[in-house]
């Protein structure tokens, strides 16, 4: 391993992911452990550094005090005592974001004599070690979505293990327009990868016909995606490992030893006993804006690193009400105007999630002179920090004119395009 690391020790600090990100962006590797891991084990780990105790509100577990183990402050290890929320809500005076920074910088440099060599170069090269050390010459299998995780982790895998990886993309029939054709031309083309696609398009459109409630619908995708991908898998001979786009904040918000769970991590757990594999998880210490940094370095093309996030179930949340076919197709064309105008006013970085949502029902309008009776369409535009809250931003109104012209134009059953100008809360991000 290159990376020399720092500990962030969990003492019950809600701002443990903070610190080793601000170890992080000194360019110094730093992983969160829970408060019971034992000296050896830290020591077993490779080139700790230094040791941050993290203390904080949440440091009674079932009624008793934590604290650091007496054979870790016995070890040669530097140990550094931290507070952080201390320093915000007790300190009448706290210290400012810089000195809190400072007072981590000297610690990682001066006192671990850490080296800066957390880099991307370094994290790639240490994973396909790790990789061909865990799979030998066995072989993996993942199911390829096409969002930034799946994307990066196949990016890493073939890397590391080219065609003993094979990866499956299931087109639901509900991604939107061009991403199946992406996933094979990236993938397969260029990455010269095992790549299985699935059209399941008829499947799932099938099953969802005349499904109304949305999480029933959901449920529908939901489990359909695991059979369909189940029936590939059974189709391949000798797959011994499942490699997963797990990322470090699934981790994290799955819960520590002294915080409480945010949401549970689900993997492909819905998988049959008998096809139960080893995890190959490459990306499970890495941060969202590192996964892309990664993706990157591994030459993966910028629309794919860059995407901007879109819900497994896909279009069939934004075609409201029961799914029809002439509906989704037109939800996928005026989505993808909008995109193509977002991209070519530089909104595409600017604005975190957009996309256009269909109603089942029509309003009249008129054309070519004659009274018309057809769908409307629906923009919608938010910017977000962590999609519990999210608000809209100002689109230049030259820009919606332009995306309405052109979605009357060139979408035929459409004749009336609405901006959806709501924060959340009241309304969440998808209409569904
Ligand atoms: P809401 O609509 O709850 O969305 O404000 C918050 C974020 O989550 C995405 N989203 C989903 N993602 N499966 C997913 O993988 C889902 O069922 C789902 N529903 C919403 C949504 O696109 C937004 O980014």
């Amino acid at each position: 391993m290159k990376q020399d690391m720092i500990v962030v020790l969990d003492l019950g600090s809600t701002r443990n992911t903070d610190v080793a990100r601000a170890i992080r962006a000194l360019g110094v590797y730093s992983e969160i452990c829970n408060y019971d891991i034992t000296a050896k084990q830290l020591l077993e780990m490779p080139n700790v550094k230094g040791i941050i105790a993290n203390g904080g509100p949440n440091d009674t577990v079932n009624g008793v005090k934590i604290r650091i183990g007496e054979e870790i402050r016995k070890s040669k290890l530097p140990v550094y005592t931290f507070d952080y929320e201390e320093n915000g809500s007790i300190n009448p005076m706290p210290e400012s974001e810089t000195a809190i920074a400072d007072r981590i910088r000297s610690f990682v440099f001066d006192r671990c004599k850490a080296q800066a060599n957390w880099n991307m170069k370094n994290f790639i090269a240490d994973q396909v070690e790790l990789i061909r050390r865990q799979v030998g010459n066995k072989k993996v299998l993942l199911a390829l979505s096409g969002g930034v995780d799946s994307s990066v982790v196949a990016a890493l895998l073939l890397k590391a293990i080219g065609r003993q990886l094979t990866c499956v993309h299931v087109n639901h029939g509900l991604l939107r327009k061009g991403e199946p054709e992406q996933v094979i031309q990236v993938f397969q083309n260029e990455l010269d990868a095992n790549l299985v696609y699935v059209d399941a398009t008829e499947r799932f459109l099938t099953k969802l016909e005349n499904v109304s409630d949305p999480e029933q619908k959901r449920k529908i995708i939901g489990a359909e995606f695991i059979r369909v991908f189940e029936e590939e898998a059974r189709k391949l001979d000798g797959i011994e490992f499942l490699a997963q786009g797990t990322i470090y904040p699934d981790i994290v918000e799955s819960g520590t030893k002294t915080a409480k769970i945010v949401k549970s991590h689900h993997n492909v757990g819905g998988l049959p006993e008998d096809l139960r594999f080893e995890l190959v998880e490459p990306l499970k210490m890495l941060f969202k804006d590192e996964v892309r940094a990664c993706g990157s370095a591994l030459g993966l093309p910028d629309s794919m690193v860059y995407r901007q996030p879109f819900p497994g179930p896909g279009l069939g949340v934004r075609c409201l009400g029961a799914i029809t076919r002439d509906r989704l197709e037109a939800l996928r064309e005026s989505d993808a105007i909008l995109r193509d105008e977002f991209a070519k006013n530089a909104l595409e970085g600017k604005v975190w999630q957009y996309f256009t949502v269909i109603p089942d029902f029509k309003s009249v309008g008129v054309r070519n002179n004659a009274r018309c009776f057809d769908w409307p369409v629906i923009i919608r535009a938010v910017n977000t920090v962590d999609a519990m809250t999210a608000e809209v931003p100002e689109i230049p109104f030259a820009v919606l004119q332009k995306i309405t012209r052109r979605i009357l134009s060139e979408v035929s059953s459409v004749n009336r395009v609405c901006f959806d100008l709501s924060p959340k809360p009241t309304a969440t991000i998808e209409w569904e």
